[in-house]
């Protein structure tokens, strides 16, 4: 399984040797006797989006919370690369160096976009709040970087000083993808960001995704339980099962022959709902 991953990322090296963006080494969280996640390490690199998919319970949302820092493992390391001072064990830092990365580098887009976004503020404060926490002061700028967002996540400037609760599921997870990509974050997270959306709703704002991600070159990983996000939007694949990576590698070769008996249950048409 890991074969595939570090040959693949030895290939690239060999090609462009770029330093991996995230390094993550052993990372383990329990919950009391529960195991949320254990024992997983894998690198990402400039530009690379990394699917984990897994059943329900599986700790997909605990590896990613303890990622991006909303979670504090109880061992191994994140390694950063930040732009200051190169690769740094985000586990470690002080609060308010990771609360500024995640300001900056950093994104996470929620599954529920009440979770990301300031119902009470409206469209175009939730994108410039995000600007004016990273120190823009300018209202005229601010406003005019706002509309722009708007307009490149789809939502039309007539709804800017509209509150997100008067917007559908769609247009407030497309809002809540504007405030995150507003500052010009380098990683982004995002768990089941298309959950709960209809399926021609998903589908539109995954090619949005996708357009979003390949335009800005982005990094990201992206947590779904839906094998057809990851194959339109994943590199990488990471498939969990209790806590544990039971596969991982290129997600055309994970999905198309996949080699762990779970792996196969899961691709197999019985379990895609
Ligand atoms: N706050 C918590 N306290 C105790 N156990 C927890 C807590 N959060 C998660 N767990 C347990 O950790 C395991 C992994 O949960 P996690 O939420 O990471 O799964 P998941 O793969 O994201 O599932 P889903 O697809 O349903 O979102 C599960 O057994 C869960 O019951
Ligand atoms: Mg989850």
């Amino acid at each position: 399984m890991t074969e595939t991953m570090h040959s693949e990322v030895a290939h690239r090296a060999d090609e462009r040797a770029p330093a991996p963006l995230l390094s993550v080494r052993d990372i383990r969280k329990t919950y009391g006797s529960y195991v949320g996640c254990t024992d997983v390490s894998f690198d990402l690199y400039p530009g690379e989006v990394m699917g984990i998919v897994g059943e329900s319970g599986s700790g997909k949302s605990t590896l990613l919370n303890c990622l991006a820092g909303h979670l504090a493992p109880d061992r191994g390391e994140v390694l950063f690369d930040t732009r200051a001072e190169g690769p740094r064990d985000t586990v470690t830092m002080s609060e308010p160096e990771r609360r500024m990365l995640s300001r900056t580098d950093w994104a996470f887009v929620h599954q529920n976009p009440r979770d990301g976004l300031r119902m009470g503020v409206s469209a175009g404060g939730n994108v410039g709040e995000r600007l004016m926490a990273v120190g823009a002061r300018n209202y005229g700028a601010i406003r005019e970087s706002a509309t722009d967002w708007l307009g490149r996540v789809e939502i039309a400037d007539t709804r800017i000083d509209d509150r997100p609760s008067a917007f559908s599921g769609g247009m407030q997870q497309r809002l809540q993808i504007a405030r995150n990509l507003v500052t010009g974050p380098r990683l982004v997270f995002m768990d089941e960001p298309t959950g709960g959306l209809d399926v021609s709703v998903q589908a539109r704002l995954l090619d949005l995704m996708r357009g979003l991600v390949r335009e800005m070159g982005l990094s990201a990983i992206i947590v779904t339980h839906d094998l057809a996000v990851v194959r339109l939007l994943a590199h990488r694949l990471m498939v969990m099962k209790s806590g544990h990576v039971v596969e991982a590698g290129l997600t055309d070769q994970v999905l198309d022959d996949p080699q762990h008996a779970y792996t196969q249950l899961l691709v197999s048409s019985v379990l895609q709902v």
